[in-house]
């Protein structure tokens, strides 16, 4: 007997690709039924049954966001896990997957195992993501078969590339042995070495040592490389330079098993911006030039981008209210990810709704071969009710993570996330919705 019940005009679920009436019957942790239809009156049900008119609102699988960084272990003032999955709720998201690059490092099956068993009352689902190379040193590889044992679902070195090219093999070769991918942070950093902001006339006109875009390209390209000799599915992060769209692009067409993500801020901000000295722009790689925008948006549109992550990178205001040249790498962007995505993309009319969601839920969840099959008998009850003409202002006052270091505070965007429901539990309610 379902104890929670959501019906809709607008359900999508890009798992199956459906798009039309609904109803969700939850009970405990799963779904029980779909019935594609509406049901207006739900007077019925009222014993013991909670119950979501979602009306016209979107009703979507929940939303995944394969790039977070959470803080724990070792900057807890920066960010929890438990802070982290609050944010991640609060941008309707029921899932993200949390970056190694902590402290210690998630290179052992001691820390993964830690963080999962952190995870298991926060309220959104945390899958590991684990480091390459041992400390992310780039020296020897990490224990990936014992983490793999622990749960792991991908590999990476990511805030750093992984420069030696031998060590990036043997990373891919067990990856493949294990059945999980590598996702590669593509930075050439003899290359890019001392550079804050992108190599361009910005960087130039401010004085500021430059990243080049080449950069981004040469190890996209290396690591294509060595995904087709070893036979190892790849997956570009956050993708942000138009050389290395055009590769990922080319790849898919020899019918390589690449994919790629791309965030909001390398969707939506120029390099122009930096003359505002917000420290909250510095972010690596850098945001780019207008032809890269133009490139990884038409990435979007044409299929070679397959999601959208945030990269969310929470910073203390000590290290990030400092010298243009000082500060770290990283802006928060769990809270604003699917605003700005409604807003850039759907609201312009670049991609259907139904495109956008499938970047945030089924793309991801195929990537990382999550156990999601959308709204089915027995799956999981991960739900986003999503209001996608709702006008809203980035508030830094309301952001759950720990830290505010975005540089979206005081945008308007249109479409939010009112409900968020992880397994079967609503873990976030936009206050003004009953
Ligand atoms: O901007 C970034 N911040 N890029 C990364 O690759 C790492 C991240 C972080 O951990 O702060």
């Amino acid at each position: 007997m379902a104890e929670l019940i959501i019906t809709g005009n607008r359900v999508i679920d890009p798992y199956n690709g459906y798009s039309g009436p609904g109803t969700i019957h939850i009970s405990g942790e799963s779904i029980e039924r779909f019935d594609p239809e509406f049901i207006s009156d739900l007077g019925e049900f009222e014993n013991n049954v909670r119950l979501i008119n979602a009306g016209d609102k979107i009703v979507s699988p929940g939303l995944i966001d394969m790039h977070v960084h959470l803080r724990e272990p070792g900057r807890e003032d920066e960010e929890t896990i438990i802070s982290g999955c609050e944010a991640a709720a609060a941008g309707g998201f029921t899932a993200i997957c949390c970056m190694p690059n902590t402290r210690p490092v998630i290179d052992s099956q001691e820390v993964v195992r830690f963080i999962r068993s952190r995870a298991q009352y926060a309220a959104a689902r945390v899958f590991v993501i684990g480091a390459i190379s041992r400390g992310i040193a780039g020296q020897q590889l990490a224990e990936i078969g014992d983490m793999v044992d622990a749960g792991i679902v991908a590999i990476t070195d990511d805030g750093k590339s992984v420069m030696d090219a031998q060590l990036m093999r043997n990373g891919m070769e067990y990856a493949k042995m294990f059945g999980i991918p590598v996702i590669s942070h593509a930075e050439d950093m003899n290359l890019s070495r001392g550079g804050k902001v992108n190599e361009g006339y910005q960087a130039t006109v401010l004085g500021i040592k430059g990243i080049p875009s080449v950069a981004e390209d040469i190890i996209v390209a290396r690591d294509i490389y060595l995904s087709k000799f070893t036979g190892t599915p790849l997956h570009i992060a956050h993708i942000s330079t138009e050389g290395s769209v055009k590769l990922v692009r080319q790849a898919k067409e020899e019918g390589l098993r690449i994919t790629a993500e791309a965030t909001p801020h390398h969707f939506t901000l120029t390099d122009d911006l930096l003359k505002t000295f917000n420290t909250n722009l510095i972010v690596n790689p850098p945001i780019r030039t207008q032809r890269d925008i133009d490139a990884v948006k038409e990435g979007l549109r044409d299929g070679t981008i397959d999601c959208i992550a945030s990269d969310h990178a929470p910073h203390s205001p000590e290290e990030k209210d400092v010298e243009f040249m000082e500060a770290p790498f990283g802006m928060i962007g769990l809270e604003t990810s699917l605003g700005l995505s409604l807003t850039n993309l759907v609201h312009t009319g670049l991609l259907p709704i139904e495109t956008l969601l499938k970047k945030m839920t089924a793309q991801p969840a195929k990537i990382l071969s999550l156990p999601y099959q959308g709204f089915k008998s027995g799956a999981p009850a991960d739900i986003t009710i999503i209001d996608l003409n709702l006008e809203w202002k980035v508030d830094k006052a309301e952001f759950k993570s720990k830290s505010r270091n975005s540089p979206f505070i005081g945008y308007e965007l249109k479409g939010k996330a009112v409900y968020t429901i992880c397994k079967g539990e609503v873990v976030y309610a936009e206050s003004h919705i009953t």
